[in-house]
C-alpha cells in the first residue's frame, strides 16, 4: 500500500468521510492532483458526499489551486433504495429522493476546504455541453452505467491539457471484480484514442497522461 502524505488533519477527514474511496486510491489521486494543480484547475465527475474531493482538495490546499467537482446529487442507480449502495441517512424526507449535497457540504467545510473545493450541482452532461477549461486533472467517477459512462467520455477527458491527467476508478477488465463501463467505455476509448497513455495503476485507478493534442481538441 503507498503511504499517505496527505496532511494527518485532513486523512482523519477523508475517513471519516462517506464514500467509496479506499485509502491508497485516495492516496494516488492526491499525489497526482498536487504534481498537476500548479497547472489548472481539476474537475471530478461524481463528488457523492465529498471523500474524493478531500484528497483532492487536500493537494489544492497544500501547493494551490482549485478544484470542481460536479454531481446531481440525486445518487447512481446503484445508490437508490434497494440497491447494494444505499443509505437512508441520505434522503431528503421532503422530497423522498436521495440528496448528497447537505452531506458533501458539511464534509467539505469540517475539513476546511470550502476555498479549494466547488460544487457544481447538476447533470455531468448538462455542465460538460458547456464546459470550456483546459484541465489539469480530469477524475472520473459518475455513473457506472453504460450511458453515463459514454456520456462521461464523450463530454469530459477532451478538455484534459497536454501533459495532464485522466484518472478513471472502478476500472475492472475482469467482470468478477466489478462492472465493465469505465473500462470498456471510458478507459479503452481514452487509449484507442491515442491521446492517452497510461501511467500509473493503484487498485481499480487508473492514470493516463495526455500524451498527443490539446485541450479541446477532439479525441481520436
Ligand atoms: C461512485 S459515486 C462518487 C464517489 C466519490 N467520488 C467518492 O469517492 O466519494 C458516483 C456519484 O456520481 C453521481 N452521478 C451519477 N450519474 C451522474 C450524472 N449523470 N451527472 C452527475 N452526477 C452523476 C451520483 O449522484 C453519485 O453521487
Amino acid at each position: 500500500m503507498i503511504p499517505s502524505d496527505l496532511p494527518a488533519d485532513l486523512l482523519e477527514h477523508a475517513r471519516a468521510a462517506k464514500g467509496f474511496m479506499p485509502e491508497d486510491e485516495g492516496a494516488l489521486l492526491h499525489r497526482w492532483a498536487r504534481d498537476r494543480l500548479p497547472h489548472g484547475p481539476a474537475l471530478e465527475v461524481g463528488t457523492y458526499c465529498g471523500k474524493s474531493a478531500i484528497w483532492i482538495g487536500g493537494a489544492a490546499r497544500e501547493v494551490g489551486g482549485t478544484v470542481f467537482t460536479i454531481d446531481h446529487h440525486r445518487g447512481s442507480e446503484e445508490n437508490q433504495a434497494g440497491w447494494e449502495h444505499h443509505d437512508d441517512t441520505l434522503v431528503d424526507p421532503a422530497l423522498g429522493v436521495m440528496d448528497t449535497l447537505p452531506t458533501f457540504r458539511r464534509t467539505i467545510a469540517d475539513a476546511g476546504l470550502e476555498e479549494q473545493v466547488v460544487a457544481v450541482v447538476g447533470r455531468s452532461e448538462t455542465v460538460s455541453r458547456w464546459w470550456r477549461t483546459p484541465l489539469s486533472l480530469l477524475f472520473v467517477d459518475g455513473g457506472h452505467g453504460v450511458e453515463p459512462a459514454r456520456a462521461d467520455f464523450r463530454g469530459w477527458p477532451h478538455w484534459v491539457m497536454a501533459g495532464g491527467v485522466l484518472v478513471i476508478h472502478d476500472v475492472f477488465p475482469d467482470t468478477a471484480d466489478g462492472g465493465r463501463p469505465p473500462y470498456e467505455d471510458i478507459y479503452l476509448p481514452a487509449l484507442a484514442s491515442g491521446a492517452f497513455t497510461e501511467v500509473d495503476v493503484v487498485g481499480s485507478m487508473r492514470v493516463l497522461r495526455r500524451t498527443s493534442g490539446n485541450a479541446g481538441d477532439p479525441l481520436g
